[in-house]
């Protein structure tokens, strides 16, 4: 498998990548290496794949740069896409809401055209657990109800989150007309 897998120096990034890299799969990262938290951290788990294999690209990007981001699935050419690129830290959102806005709607957005534009056999998205909401029940189901899910789009007067906004552009870029996995 060629896989492609956005903020590979993140938390659950690099733990995946190292994960698929013990599988011998071809795995190319993307990170714009920010420093909303330690980046010596985030190097450091370069440093730990790259000891691990030598069949990992990474690609120093942000990827709400569309152009940037459609040479590197141009080059690398995946036959997957794991998308983990967020800024996750909601007290960073407050401090930074415009860094959250690019990586986590723009960047959501450009991802899910590149995933389009080059097709991929499929596309996994981390999503938040927040769109479980005030759910009692654990531990948590996809299935279950939900804020997001039993939210009416189409109501006149949405104020989504920037989670649901994210949500309702994966509702459009999934369907069937637009399927990208
Ligand atoms: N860690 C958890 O417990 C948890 C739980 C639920 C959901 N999630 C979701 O999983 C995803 C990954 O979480 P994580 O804990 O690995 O976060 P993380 O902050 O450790 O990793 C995110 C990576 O994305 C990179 N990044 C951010 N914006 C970017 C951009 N514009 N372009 C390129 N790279 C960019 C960052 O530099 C960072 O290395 C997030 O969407 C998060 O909300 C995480």
């Amino acid at each position: 498998m060629r896989v492609l897998i956005t903020g590979i120096a993140g938390f659950i990034g690099a733990h995946c990548a190292h994960k698929l890299l013990s599988g011998k799969h071809d795995i190319a990262g993307i990170d714009n290496f920010n420093n909303d938290y330690s980046l010596k951290l985030k190097n450091d788990r370069i440093q730990w794949l790259k000891s691990k294999s030598d069949k990992l690209t990474v690609y120093h990007l942000d990827i709400s740069e569309n152009q940037k981001l459609f040479d590197a699935f141009n080059e690398f050419k995946p036959n997957y896409v794991i998308h983990l690129a967020a800024q996750a830290g909601v007290r960073y959102s407050i401090e930074n809401p415009h860094a959250c806005l690019d990586s986590n709607l723009k960047g959501f957005l450009n991802t899910l055209e590149a995933c389009r534009t080059h097709p991929v056999k499929h596309l996994i998205y981390a999503f938040s657990n927040s769109a479980y909401g005030t759910n009692n029940k654990t531990p948590y189901a996809t299935n279950d109800s939900s804020p997001i899910k039993d939210f009416d789009w189409d109501a006149h007067n949405p104020s989504p989150s920037s989670s649901s906004a994210a949500w309702r552009i994966l509702n459009i870029g999934g369907s069937p007309t637009h399927r990208v996995a």
